[in-house]
C-alpha cells in the first residue's frame, strides 16, 4: 500500500497544492462579505490573531500527523491513538463530503458568471437587475445544476491523476494564475474613482461593531479558509517528505492563503464603495454587486470575467484537496483503486449537491433551523465540524501525542526548533480553551 503512496515531487509542488486547498472560494467569496458584515479593519485583526495562534499551531500539527503516518486521516488517528480516535478522522472524512455537497453548487454558480460575464450580460444593469438575474439562475432547478456537475467533472479529472501528475501538476499552473489576475485586480480595484472609501473601511478598525459572534466568525472563516480541522491538510502531509522543512513551509501556506485573503478584500470592499454600493450584501455580494460594478468599469467585461476564472480556479484546487480525503479514505482504509474511489465518491457529491441546489429554487420552502440545505451545509462544517475537529486534533497533537508531536514536526532528529515548546503549549492549553470558549460563546449568545 504505501510502496504505491503518492508522494509531492518537490517542495513547491506541495506549497502549490497546499496554498490551493487553503485559497478557495472561503478567501474570494466569503472573507470579503463576512468582514464587511463585521465592521472591516476590527474583524481584521482578530481574523490575524486567530490565524497566528489557532491557525498555524493547528496546520503544523496536521501536516505532522499526516506525515508521520503516512495515511488517510481515519488511518492515521488509530495508528497513533486506537480505535476511538479514529472517529475524529472518519468525522472529517463526513465533513468533506457536506462541504463538497454546497461548494459544487456555488462553483458551479462561478463557471456560470464567467460565461454571463464573457457575453455581457450585464451591461447597463444595476444592482436590483443584477440581484433578480442571480436569484433567477440559482433558482432554476436545471441550470445551475448542469454546471455544478461540470465542475464535479473537472475536480474528478484533477485527482483521477494522481498526487504529483494530477494535484501538484494542476497546482502548479493555476495558483500563479490565481495571483497575477488577483494582483491586476487589486490594482484596478483601489485605482477607481472613490474606492478610498472602501479602503478606509477595509483598514480601519471599527470596534463597535464587534460582539462575540465576531469572534465566533473569525474563528470559524479561519478553520474554512485554512481547510482545517477535518484532515485535508493532514492528506497533503501524508504526501510529504520526511526531508522537507515543515514548520517553514506550513508557514509559507498560511502566510500565503492570509494573503489572498486580504487581497481579495482589496479588490471586492474598494469596488463597492467606488461603485456606491452596500459592503454588507452577504453572500451574493460577489455575486450581485460585482457585477454591476464591473459593468460600470472601463473593460468591465474582460475584468469581470477575469474576477470569475479566479473565483473558479480556486475553487477547483481546494474541492480537489476534499475529494483527495474522501479519496485516500476509499484507497488507505476501504481497498478501493483510485479511479473506482475518485468516480464513485464524485457521483455521490454530485448527487448530495443536488437538493443543496434546489434549495435555492423550488425547494427554498424546506429549512431546518431556519436554515436552507445550502446555509446548513456551510455553517455545520465552518461553524461546528471544522472547529470542534481542530479542538479534538490539538487536544490529540498536544496530550495524546505530546513530545512525540515534535518529534513529529523536525525533518531530522536533531533539527533544532527553538517554538516547539510554544508550539506544544499552545496545542495543549491555548487552542483548545481558546476555541471551546469561543464556540460556548457563539452558542450562548
Ligand atoms: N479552504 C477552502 C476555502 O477557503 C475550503 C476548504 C475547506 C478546502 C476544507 C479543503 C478543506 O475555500
Amino acid at each position: 500500500m504505501s510502496a504505491e503512496r503518492g508522494h509531492w515531487s518537490s517542495r513547491v509542488g506541495f506549497i502549490m497544492a497546499s496554498a490551493g486547498s487553503a485559497v478557495g472560494l472561503g478567501n474570494v467569496w466569503k472573507f470579503p462579505y463576512v468582514a464587511g458584515d463585521n465592521g472591516g479593519g476590527a474583524f481584521l485583526i482578530i481574523y490575524l490573531g486567530c490565524v497566528l495562534v489557532f491557525g498555524l499551531s493547528l496546520v503544523m500539527a496536521e501536516l505532522a500527523i499526516g506525515r508521520v503516518t503516512q495515511l488517510n486521516p481515519a488511518g492515521a488517528f488509530r495508528k497513533l491513538g486506537g480505535r476511538g480516535w479514529a472517529m475524529v478522522g472518519g468525522m472529517g472524512v463526513l465533513t468533506a463530503f457536506i462541504i463538497l455537497s454546497f461548494y459544487i453548487v456555488v462553483a458551479g454558480w462561478t463557471l456560470a458568471y464567467i460565461v454571463f460575464m464573457a457575453g455581457n450580460t450585464f451591461g447597463g444593469l444595476d444592482v436590483e437587475q443584477n440581484t433578480a438575474i442571480f436569484t433567477q439562475f440559482v433558482s432554476s432547478p436545471i441550470q445551475p445544476l448542469v454546471y455544478a456537475a461540470v465542475f464535479t467533472l473537472m475536480v474528478i479529472g484533477v485527482v483521477l491523476g494522481g498526487v504529483s501528475s494530477g494535484i501538484e501538476r494542476a497546482s502548479k499552473w493555476l495558483m500563479p494564475l490565481l495571483f497575477i489576475l488577483l494582483i491586476i485586480l487589486a490594482i484596478r480595484s483601489v485605482t477607481l474613482p472613490g474606492a478610498g472609501e472602501g479602503v478606509a473601511f477595509y483598514l480601519m478598525p471599527d470596534w463597535s461593531r464587534v460582539t462575540g459572534a465576531t469572534w465566533g466568525g473569525a474563528v470559524s472563516q479561519a478553520f474554512f479558509s485554512l481547510s482545517l480541522g477535518m484532515g485535508a491538510m493532514l492528506t497533503y502531509g501524508s504526501y510529504m517528505s520526511r526531508q522537507q522543512n515543515l514548520a517553514r513551509d506550513a508557514s509559507m501556506v498560511v502566510g500565503l492563503d492570509t494573503l489572498v485573503a486580504l487581497l481579495a478584500g482589496l479588490v471586492i470592499l474598494p469596488a463597492v464603495f467606488s461603485a456606491g454600493f452596500e459592503p454588507g450584501a452577504g453572500p451574493g455580494l460577489t455575486f450581485m454587486t460585482l457585477p454591476a460594478v464591473f459593468a460600470e468599469m472601463p473593460a468591465g467585461a474582460l475584468f469581470g470575467s477575469a474576477f470569475f476564472v479566479l473565483l473558479a480556479i480556486a475553487a477547483l484546487t481546494s474541492a480537489v484537496s476534499l475529494l483527495e480525503v474522501v479519496v485516500s479514505y476509499c484507497v488507505d482504509q476501504k481497498g478501493l483503486s483510485r479511479p473506482a474511489a475518485t468516480i464513485g465518491a464524485g457521483a455521490v457529491i454530485f448527487v448530495i449537491g443536488i437538493p443543496v441546489s434546489l434549495s435555492q429554487g423550488i425547494w427554498s420552502d424546506i429549512t431546518i433551523a431556519g436554515k436552507s440545505f445550502l446555509d446548513l451545509a456551510d455553517f455545520i462544517t465552518a461553524s461546528v465540524m471544522m472547529p470542534v475537529g481542530g479542538l479534538l486534533i490539538a487536544v490529540f497533537a498536544g496530550w495524546v501525542m505530546g513530545p512525540r508531536a515534535i518529534e513529529a514536526l523536525k525533518s531530522h532528529p536533531d533539527q533544532a526548533l527553538p517554538l516547539a515548546g510554544l508550539w506544544l503549549f499552545i496545542l495543549r492549553f491555548v487552542a483548545p480553551l481558546g476555541i471551546a470558549w469561543i464556540l460556548i460563546q457563539g452558542f450562548f449568545f
